[in-house]
Order: structure tokens, then sequence, then C-alpha cells
């Protein structure tokens, strides 16, 4: 045999997922096991003694602020920024506690304790997969009888693996339970008070690319398929918009999750802005939805910040004042709180909250459609739609056990390209994609009339901020320029910015966003998120936040350029932006809104 026929299947000689091949170490333990006695495994890549060391690491910017003597909060905050460093996982299985936060613990019915097992094994770097055929993942409602028996075939493997074992179904759920509820800090970077926090900010697409690609390579090498491709719950397509036959039924059915809420079974379709009450069943649900894609990916996300979230690097707290980007915080949130089940269970279980989300296989699915929109995003090719370009972001990186039980690094730098991971999704024409062409329609000029009761409207001088989200408020918000030509918004896009939202990280909640619309103070007449005046909302599962933190803060930006072509209020010289609490808000407090021209680059 000629040896280029050999490597598709080499890589799975040393696949070690199988029960009979596991061995965890017995003497484990969790919560900040910071021993300096670990000899290094291998000394070409042991990162241990560099974590171990907090106190070695200097803080460069306590270091500034000592030779630069006194130091303005403003200029302090300048230093930290130009001199930040990437956030970087610390050896997750040595260096782990408990989930703390982010849900009522009294009630959980999920385990809280989600630290990786441990192997003793020393963190390699990552190597992009060789020699291998690209996985094509697959619409879920559209799978084969083949690929819908793999499937369960290897999710119900995995579930028989044994808890410690790094593969297994717990193992694999509690990732996402550590990484977002306090299991890591910045230790690894000198800041063993701050968290790591994978959500809210721009490590949200990466993080979760990451965590899906070594997922998919587990579930693969439990049934010895070296091609196995997970599906995608294509909430962006009419066809696909309810929960995916394929995960129904009950218990015998490896996909079937208890923890779901019962009214949103099929044939429900998903509301993709789901603020926690089911819509008026009058409402075209399809047309809403594809409304939302379109809003999250073209409108209101028009640059690497607006998708991807906010600049987030070490130093920085639960990302503090970091935004969250369009995607994540509105038809991301909305569907895990619209499948979890909040009638039954206190903490929104499994979906519903972070902690617990990956006990549902329809979470790996969700994702890997949220996963497709950062590559449907991409491939729009519009200007403004590329990755962040900050050393702060790629050089980020978070530690995975992969197929072969080894501990692996990997950056977001690696993530970017698919075809370099040997994964991709199912072949759509970009012109198929009906969101694509689901722009909102414009408002009727005759119905706009005596919209605005100009009386309820606060200019931002009568405001004093931070002002309390309890009931609808609405701004007048200067713009910086009117009438702007194509020209101008090809150079700039008109966002705004809402910033500095505190809010309590314990419960489910959103607000929405309106623009030049018809809200009326005081009374309940408010336009939904059907309605061309919707400029998108703020939703947040619970989180997990560090001990010493009671309040979460982020911020959210909107594209207005399309929004006051469509409320033809191009020629005005203010916006009212109308903030409409729905859910979980009585805590939530505003800290700016303002209006900028984002430069295009
Ligand atoms: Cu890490 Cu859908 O969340």
């Amino acid at each position: 045999m000629s040896s280029s026929l050999l490597p598709l299947t080499s890589s799975f000689t040393t696949c070690r997922s199988k029960p009979n091949t596991f061995k965890a170490r017995t003497n484990q333990t969790h919560g900040f096991r910071v021993s300096c006695n670990v000899k290094p495994i291998n000394d070409d890549n042991n990162e241990t003694q560099k974590l171990i060391l907090p106190n070695n690491n200097v803080d460069r910017r306590n270091l500034l602020v000592g030779l630069g003597g006194l130091c303005t909060a403003a200029n302090l905050s300048n230093l930290s920024s130009a001199l930040a460093e990437p956030i970087k996982a610390p050896d997750i299985t040595s260096i782990c506690r408990d989930a703390n936060k982010g849900f009522d613990a009294t009630h959980a019915l999920r385990t809280a304790k989600c630290c990786p097992p441990s192997l003793g094994k020393t963190i390699k770097p990552f190597k992009f997969p060789r020699g291998e055929k690209v996985r094509m993942r697959w619409p879920a409602h559209k799978g084969t009888k083949e690929q819908v028996d793999k499937y369960k075939r290897a999710i119900d493997a995995m579930r028989k693996l044994p808890d410690e074992h790094p593969h297994s179904f717990k193992s694999q759920a509690s990732i996402h339970c550590a990484y977002c509820n306090s299991g890591y800090t910045q230790v690894a970077s000198g800041h063993p008070e701050l968290d790591i926090q994978i959500h809210n900010s721009w490590l949200f697409f990466p993080f979760h690319r990451w965590y899906l690609y070594f997922y998919e390579r587990i579930l693969g090498c439990l049934i010895d398929d070296p091609t196995f491709a997970l599906p995608y719950w294509s909430w962006d397509d009419p066809a696909g918009m309810q929960i995916p036959e394929i995960f129904l039924g009950d218990e015998s059915n490896p996909l079937y999750d208890v923890y779901r809420d019962p009214n949103h079974q099929p044939p429900l379709l998903v509301d993709l802005a789901f603020d926690g009450k089911d819509k008026d069943p009058d409402i075209d649900q399809k047309e809403c939805n594809l409304f939302a894609v379109y809003r999250d990916l073209v409108r209101n996300g028009g640059d690497a910040i607006s998708f991807f979230g906010g600049e987030y690097a070490v130093g920085s707290d639960t990302p503090n004042s970091k935004s969250a980007g369009s995607m994540e915080r509105h038809c991301h949130t909305a569907v895990h709180r619209w499948v979890g089940d909040s009638v039954n269970n206190r903490n929104g279980e499994d979906m519903g909250n972070f902690y617990s989300a990956g006990y549902d296989p329809v979470f790996y699915c969700h994702h890997a459609n949220v996963d497709r929109m950062w590559k449907l995003w991409k491939d729009l090719g519009i200007p403004g739609h590329e990755e962040p370009t900050h050393e702060d972001w790629l050089n980020a990186s978070y530690v995975f056990y992969d197929e072969n039980q080894d501990l692996v690094r990997v950056s977001n730098k690696d993530s970017v390209d698919t075809r370099k991971l040997k994964f991709d999704y199912a072949k759509s024409d970009l012109s198929d994609l009906l969101w694509i062409k689901s722009r909102p329609p414009k408002r009727n000029i005759n119905s706009q009339a005596a919209t605005i009761p100009l009386g309820d409207v606060k200019s931002l001088d009568q405001v004093k901020f931070p002002v309390k989200l309890d009931k609808i408020i609405k701004f007048r918000v200067k713009r910086p320029a009117v009438n702007r030509t194509d020209a101008d918004k090809a150079k700039s896009k008109e966002t705004l910015l809402i910033n500095g939202i505190k809010f309590n990280p314990n419960n489910f909640l959103k607000f929405d966003v309106f623009v030049n619309d018809k809200v009326n103070v005081g009374t309940d007449e408010f336009p939904t998120p059907c309605d061309p005046e919707y400029a998108g909302g703020f939703a947040q599962l619970p989180h997990g936040v560090g001990e010493h933190k009671m309040l979460m803060s982020s911020a959210a930006r909107f594209g207005l350029d399309e929004l006051l072509e469509d409320t033809n209020t191009e020629g005005d010289e203010y916006v009212v932006v109308a903030l409409v609490p729905r859910t979980g808000t009585e805590d939530l407090t505003i800290g700016e809104i303002k209006i900028e021209l984002v430069p295009v680059v």
C-alpha cells in the first residue's frame, strides 16, 4: 500500500476516549491547589511553573504607577489599556474552584462542582489537524439517517463514560460552567483576584468555537469516526425554527433532556427576541425571527466590536464596562432562555442558565449555529466585517482536553480559519438565506405624524446618570451629524452606545431599545421587536461573577444608519431613544447614552 493512503485515520490511533484506557488521578483536589512542587513532566511545554508563581509576576501597571508618580484615574485607565495583556486561562486542572455565582445554588439542579478532572498532564501547545477530511456540519432538521444515528451513538457513548473522565457528558457540560461561573481567575497573569469570564466580550465567539471543536472531535473519537460532524440548529431558516425533532422524545433518546420548557415544544417556533414572556400568538414569528437575525448580523454587527463584543484583557474584571456583541446578547441569549425550563425550575435549567446549559445536548447544536453565524457574518463581505486584530484578542487563550485526553492551550488567532480546523458548514448560497433579504420594512411616512409625545422625552441634561431602568425611559440624544450621504455612511457608521449597564447577574434580564418610535410613556402601547423602530435588545442569562462583586457591568451598541432611513428621520437633529424594561431589570442602571460615528476600518 502506498504511504499516501495511510494518514487519514492515523490521528485516531492515539485516541484515548474509551473507558478502558481511562485512568483518573485519585489524589486530585480543587480550589486553588497552588503547589510549587509540581515537577515539570516535559520541559518543552510545561507551563506549570509560570502559573503557580503569581507573586513573581510584576503587575506592569503598578510598576508604571510607581515610576510615574501620581496618576489621575483617567491616565491610569489609559495606561492600563495600552499595556494590557491577553486573557490567559490557567492550568484548568490544578487551578480551579467550584462555580460560585450566577444561579440560586440552594435550588440548583446540576452540580456547581465544575472543575475538570486532573490527569497530571502538562499543557501542550495547539497543533492544527493534518491529513484529515473536513467535517461537514449539518442542519439538524435535515440530517440523514446515517448522520443522526452516528450522532446519537456518539452522545450515548459519551453519557456512558464515568463522570471523572474528561470526555464524559458531565465533564463536557462542566467546561461551560467553569469558564463562565467563576471557575478560573486571571492567576496566570498575576491577578488571582479577578475572574475569567468568556461571555459579554470579544472572547464569546472564539471560546465557543474551540469548545465545539474539541467536543466534536471527542464524539468522533468515541465512535471511531474521524469525519464525525456536529449538527447545527438553523433557527435562522424558517424550516428550522423549532427545536429540532432529533432532540425530542424521552430518556431513551440520548439527545433528549428533561429540563426544557414544556410550553416551547414543536410546532412552536423559537422567539429570537424572547424576553421571558410568550408573545402574542398573532405575531408573524417567522418574519420577526428573520428580522432579528438580520439585525444581529448586519445592522448591529457593523464592526468587530459591535459583533464580537468589547475588548477584554488582563486586569479588567468580569468584562467590566465591556460590551456584549450583537448576536450574543440577542438571538443567542433568547434561544437559551426560550429552551430552558423557567416554568418548573427556579434557575431556568438547563439551557436558560449558563452553569447548566451544557447538560442539554441541544446547547452544542445551538452553538454550532451561533458559530456558523460568525462565518456567515464574515462571508457577507461587508466592509467592517473583520475579526478583531488587537493582540489582546489574537493571543487570548484557553485550555481544553482534546480527543486524546491531552491538555491543549488554544488561542483566538488559531480559531479564525475553519478550513485549517477541518470543519465547515453545509454550503448554503448566501443568496438562499432568507434573513439576508429581511431588512425590516420602512415605516410608512403617513403613519408617523404625531408619533412621539415629546413631553415625556427627557433631554440628556435633565437626567442624572446612572439612571434606573425600572420603567420605560425616553431620551433625546443629539446626533453628531444629520442627513449623512451614502459616502459618509461608507466611511463611518452612526452608532448608539449604551454604556455602563450595571445589573444583578443572578437573574435573567432583558430590555429593548426603540428609536424614534411610538412608545407612549405611561401606557402599554409600544411597538414590538417586529417593528421598524426596534433597534435591538440587551439580554443576559444568569452569570458568574467573583465573590466580591454584586453587580456586573456591560454595554451595548446599535447601528443607526438603516434604522434612521427606515423611520424617515435622517434629517432629525436628535434621536429619540426609548429603553423598555421587559424582565429582571429592577436593579439595572444605565451609566451613559450617546451617539458616535464609528469609522469603518
Ligand atoms: Cu457560553 Cu450560549 O453560552
